[in-house]
């Protein structure tokens, strides 16, 4: 899994499972351009990984503002050879009948609209060249229905579906696209759960424990490297074993 020479995006680069992926990206020699809204914890980061490493400050839900990072990020950094289309928001716990509809659409919009967005604009210039892998954050969430938060659950079946659509599109030109689902991880993210549901969860994970982001960087890394050269159109979980059992 060596990234010499080559350029990856990240989106949601400034904490957890996109940090993570970012610093483990870099360390294989990747130059990695890093995207989410926090400028201040990207520029540490930029300055952590070193001088092949971009940052764009953006809101991937605002069309305009992630077009213009990922046109500015092609620019300086050249072709995209990987994109990891990892920003996601867990949005609010309500009712299917109370979420309200702009609550809704905002999740829908940073968590499957954003992606759509950055494929339609990258995926044709990836397609030129015969190469390059995308790679999109899912959940358990994209398999299997969550009750009163049901904007995250649409948008990650939708995303997981996008990957699917996509990697058909794509095989004919080289390009690879997957979907990597993250079980129970500790990140800003998981942590903003009710605390008292924390430990539960932990302890129905079949390994009995939570996942670290490192061991989602890992698993991310090997999807967008040319390790992975003949797996596309697939979802990878990385859940201590959640998705592959049976709880009733
Ligand atoms: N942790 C888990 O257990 C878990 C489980 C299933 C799926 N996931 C998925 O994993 C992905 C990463 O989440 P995480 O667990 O690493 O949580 P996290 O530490 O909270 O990271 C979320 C990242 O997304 C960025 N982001 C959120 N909204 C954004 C926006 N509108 N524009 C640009 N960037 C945005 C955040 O950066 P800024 O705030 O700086 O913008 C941050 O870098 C998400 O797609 C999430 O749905 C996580």
């Amino acid at each position: 899994m060596d990234f010499t020479g080559k350029h990856v995006i990240v989106t949601g680069a400034s904490s957890g499972i996109g940090e993570a992926t970012a610093r483990t990206l870099a360390a294989r020699g990747a130059a990695v351009t890093l995207i989410a809204r926090r400028a201040e914890r990207l520029v540490a980061l930029a300055a952590e990984l070193g001088g092949k490493t971009r940052w764009f400050a953006a809101d991937v839900g605002d069309g305009e503002a992630q077009c213009g990072a990922l046109e500015q990020a092609v620019a300086e950094g050249g072709a995209v050879d990987g994109l990891f289309l990892n920003a996601g928001t867990g949005g609010s716990f309500a009712p299917v009948e109370s979420y309200g509809e702009a609550a809704f659409e905002q999740v829908l919009n940073v968590n499957l609209m954003a992606p759509y967005r950055a494929i339609a604009q990258l995926l044709p210039a990836m397609k030129a060249r015969g190469r390059g892998a995308i790679l999109v954050t899912g959940s358990l969430a994209s398999e299997r229905g969550m009750a009163n938060n049901a904007a995250y659950v649409a948008s990650k079946h939708g995303v997981l579906g996008l990957a699917r659509a996509v990697a058909l599109e794509a095989a004919p030109h080289g390009v690879r696209c997957n979907c990597i689902v993250p079980g129970f991880i500790e990140t800003e993210m998981f942590a903003a759960l009710p605390s008292d549901a924390l430990a539960q969860i932990a302890a129905r994970v079949p390994q009995g424990r939570t996942g670290s982001a490192q061991e989602l960087a890992e698993a991310a890394t090997f999807l967008l490297s040319d390790a992975a050269s003949h797996v596309t159109g697939q979802s990878l979980a990385v859940d201590g074993g959640v998705l592959g059992t049976l709880s009733v």
